[in-house]
């Protein structure tokens, strides 16, 4: 008998984006295996192949649609298989357009993922594609099944979407309006996850410092971190994103007084100068970014404090840029995310004339990068010769002979050591401090 007819049906994820998505794509997973599919780390193998977009930037769709164009040939080579597109691009119109004429058998948004299954099966019945984008988010929904992929720390939603509309930014359009999820649906989620064994877990919004808006209990971000620490067997507790305007002192004292929560603030700048602050809609200047982070600084002892940044948006002067480049020496972040700023359709920034040419894009982000590179460089290598708690997370991926752990301010930290030491929150002493990393010893316990 053919081997193969008894085996389950097997699913293939691609994800893109965001840990937003990356935890999408473990409800996906969740979805499929209760409908009797096993996962496979083939494409070649699988009848289903997934794609979870990102359209963040203009690149994140490049990337999208080169692998599909990849993946479009092995359904040249099996007709039957189903090739499902789903995330953030789903949810715009012209990619919508972009995919009829691409042989996708279901595009899915991000607001109607639980209907994945019964989409999937209506092309397989049909043998037609079938598109269904929700336009506008429906109630959140709780207990949907997943399949979360790494053991020791899980990323856990708290809210959904944005109602900030930076001018920037697609997400508030791809991911719809700010909602939050009950503390109580948390709660449990993170009992559970404490109950397989999870040590850590990191709390996921656009704006977590906007969590509990519209809720009817009266809990806000700091309350709700405060109670996600004290749930037994989770040691660390992490968050992101925080907006600047949003963040409150009730916050940092929280942060400050609880030794479960780590002292790593992910706090988006996105730009040094005030004139562009406002033009991207951010509700903050950069006076009172400096007086926020001096304020982290003061009241939480060695705490990282983390950033975007975008250059060549609409209108950037080289002033403004010089702005950005001081802020960026003044606060001193342990590291940042940086970007040349991209057009999305739609956004009100598309509509700016002022737009910058791509050599001054690529020029300026090698000048943001020379500067900040070095500054991490400076604080990573400042911490040679310390001794940092970290939890061990597994094997190294550049070096399998190797374990990446990672401190309480979110700094990787490769050191040798036998495999009963993952899972485990141990001293080591810092050995060496690169731009990105650091190297460590265990210490003797
Ligand atoms: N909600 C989070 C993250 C949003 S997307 C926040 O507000 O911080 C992650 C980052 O991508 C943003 O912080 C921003 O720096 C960058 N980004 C968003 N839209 C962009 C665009 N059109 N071009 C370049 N970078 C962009
Ligand atoms: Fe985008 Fe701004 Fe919302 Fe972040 S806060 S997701 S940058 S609109
Ligand atoms: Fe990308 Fe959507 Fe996240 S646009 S960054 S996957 S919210």
């Amino acid at each position: 008998m053919n081997q193969q007819l008894e085996m389950p049906p097997a699913y293939y994820i691609i994800t893109y984006g965001c840990q937003m998505n990356v935890r999408d794509s473990e409800i996906m997973s969740g979805l499929m295996e209760a409908m009797g599919y096993c996962a496979t780390d083939k494409p070649e193998d699988a009848s289903v192949i997934m794609f979870n977009t990102c359209s963040v930037r203009h690149s994140a769709e490049n990337k999208v649609y080169g692998k599909l164009g990849e993946i479009g040939v092995l359904k040249r080579h099996n007709p039957e298989l189903i090739i499902a597109f789903g995330g953030c691009m789903a949810q715009l119109p012209e990619v919508q357009a972009r995919l009829k004429r691409m042989g996708v058998d279901v595009v899915f948004g991000t607001h109607n993922l639980h209907e994945l299954p019964y989409l999937i099966e209506q092309a397989k019945q049909t043998h037609k594609p079938v598109f269904q984008v929700w336009d506008k988010e429906g109630e959140v929904e709780e207990s949907l099944p997943s399949v979360r992929q790494a053991g020791i720390s899980a990323f856990v939603n708290i809210m959904y979407g944005c109602n900030n509309f930076c001018s920037y930014c697609i997400v508030p359009y791809t991911r719809g309006r700010e909602r939050s999820r009950r503390s109580s649906d948390i709660l449990k989620e993170v009992r559970e996850l404490a109950g397989q064994g999870y040590r850590e877990v990191t709390l996921l919004g656009q704006n977590v410092n906007s969590y509990g808006k519209g809720l009817d209990e009266k809990t806000d971000f700091a309350d709700l971190l405060e109670m996600t620490a004290s749930v037994e067997g989770i040691d660390r507790v992490r968050f992101t994103t925080s907006h600047p305007k949003d963040m409150s002192n009730k916050l940092i004292e929280t942060i400050a007084d609880n030794p479960v929560i780590c002292e790593h603030i992910h706090v988006p700048l996105q730009s040094g100068s005030n004139r562009i602050l406002q033009r991207m809609n951010r509700g903050y200047t950069r006076e009172h970014y400096l007086e926020l982070t001096s304020q982290m600084r003061e009241r939480i002892p060695g705490v990282a404090i983390t950033s975007d940044l975008i250059v060549g948006f609409p209108g950037e002067q080289e002033e403004d840029f010089a702005d950005t480049l001081d802020m960026v020496t003044k606060v001193r972040f342990d590291a940042a995310f940086t970007f040349m700023y991209s057009v999305r359709r739609g956004t009100r920034a598309a509509e700016f004339t002022e737009q910058i040419a791509l050599e001054t894009k690529k020029e300026r982000l090698s000048e943001l990068n020379l500067v900040q590179y070095r500054i991490a460089k400076e604080i990573n290598q400042s911490l040679e010769g310390q001794v940092e708690e970290v939890l061990v997370e597994g094997p190294s991926k550049t070096d399998k002979s190797k374990l990446t752990s990672r401190t309480r301010t979110n700094r990787i930290v490769i050191i040798s050591g036998s495999n009963d030491l993952i899972g485990r929150i141990i001293p080591v002493r810092i050995t060496q401090g690169k731009t990105f990393s650091l190297f460590g010893e265990v210490m003797n316990e």
